[in-house]
């Protein structure tokens, strides 16, 4: 009988495991034959992304590279539910994205704070959302500073920081909810080589500690290969996938920065190069002709 008197289930045995084997679902991406077609301003129909099929296993760090324009941030757009797909599907724990779909954070490539509001009130954003009380919202936003080691910083205004600080907030601004989803499109994109790093070791760290599946968008394949379990490659326009490849180099990864200097990162690198080359090439050629 379902009752307001029926003991609290123990999180032992079947039930328990019933349960991790849920949470572990709806962490799951199903994107299957992803198609998306945009009119151009001259009415015609342009295809950005075509017959796209790929799955993130719950928990699992997956990279897409491809070359400029190929249609990564369509692809994202799509799993984020801000666009809609002109053909295929995509599906979140099961369902059908159909707009924002709850346990999903974004981070775009371009700072994504809000410049009226301070670090603090940028972080807990999220929770009061979700209708956290704010002193509860506040004291959950300093653990999160104090965690990507911007203890003190809560008063300042995104203007008054470092572009490395601002991302630090992104993140925290990101995983404070506890995603089981995180979408990244080329979060360090903008950063210079040592604070980009820095920022990826951080990333890998956080991410440690809850799993959350993640799709990461880059045009670095040193980043992707450092951080990923898997690497994408997508073709030139319209962007399509070619290649998948496992990163096997154990977990967890540390420093970015050493794991680059092992033999095994470069024999992984330079096999999934050879698939990405061609497709920068291509795309190069192209935007070569067309300016030309
Ligand atoms: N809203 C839109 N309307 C029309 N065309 C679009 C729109 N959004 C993207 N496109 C086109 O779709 C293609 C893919 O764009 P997208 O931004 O997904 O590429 P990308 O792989 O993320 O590139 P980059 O690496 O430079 O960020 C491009 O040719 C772009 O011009
Ligand atoms: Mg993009």
């Amino acid at each position: 009988m379902i009752g307001s008197n029926v003991a609290p289930t123990p999180a032992t045995g079947v039930n328990a495991s019933r349960t991790t084997a849920a949470a572990a679902d709806a962490a799951r991406i199903e994107i299957v034959g992803l198609t998306k077609r945009f009119l151009t301003p001259k009415g015609e129909s342009f295809t950005a992304i075509r017959d796209v099929t790929l799955t993130v296993e719950p928990g699992q760090f997956c990279a897409i590279v491809g070359p400029t324009g190929c249609g990564k941030s369509t692809t994202l757009a799509q799993v984020s539910g801000l666009d809609k797909p002109s053909g295929g599907s995509v599906q979140v724990g099961g369902h059908i994205v159909d707009g924002i779909t709850a346990g999903v954070s974004y981070m775009f490539q371009a700072d994504s704070l809000f410049p009226w509001k301070t670090v603090l009130q940028n972080v807990m954003t999220g929770p009061v959302l979700l209708g956290t009380p704010k002193k509860e919202a506040a004291a959950l936003a300093n653990d999160w500073l104090r965690r990507v080691g911007l203890t003190g910083f809560g008063d300042r205004y995104p203007h008054q920081l470092s572009g490395g600080m601002r991302k630090r907030v992104a993140m925290a601004a990101a995983l404070i909810n506890k995603p089981r989803i995180l979408l990244m499109d080329e979060p360090f994109g903008a950063l210079d080589v040592q604070t980009k790093a820095i920022m990826q070791t951080e990333l890998l760290n956080l991410w440690e500690e809850s799993r959350p599946s993640v799709l990461f968008i880059t045009h670095d394949l040193d980043e992707a290969v450092a951080l990923a379990d898997r690497v994408v490659i997508m073709t030139s326009s319209p962007g399509t996938v070619k290649n998948i490849f496992d990163v096997d180099l154990p977990r967890p990864r540390g420093d970015v920065q050493e794991i680059r200097h092992q033999e095994r990162f470069q024999a992984i690198q330079s096999r999934i190069w050879d698939s990405l080359r061609d497709e920068v090439t291509r795309a190069y050629k192209r935007s070569a002709e067309a300016a030309a």
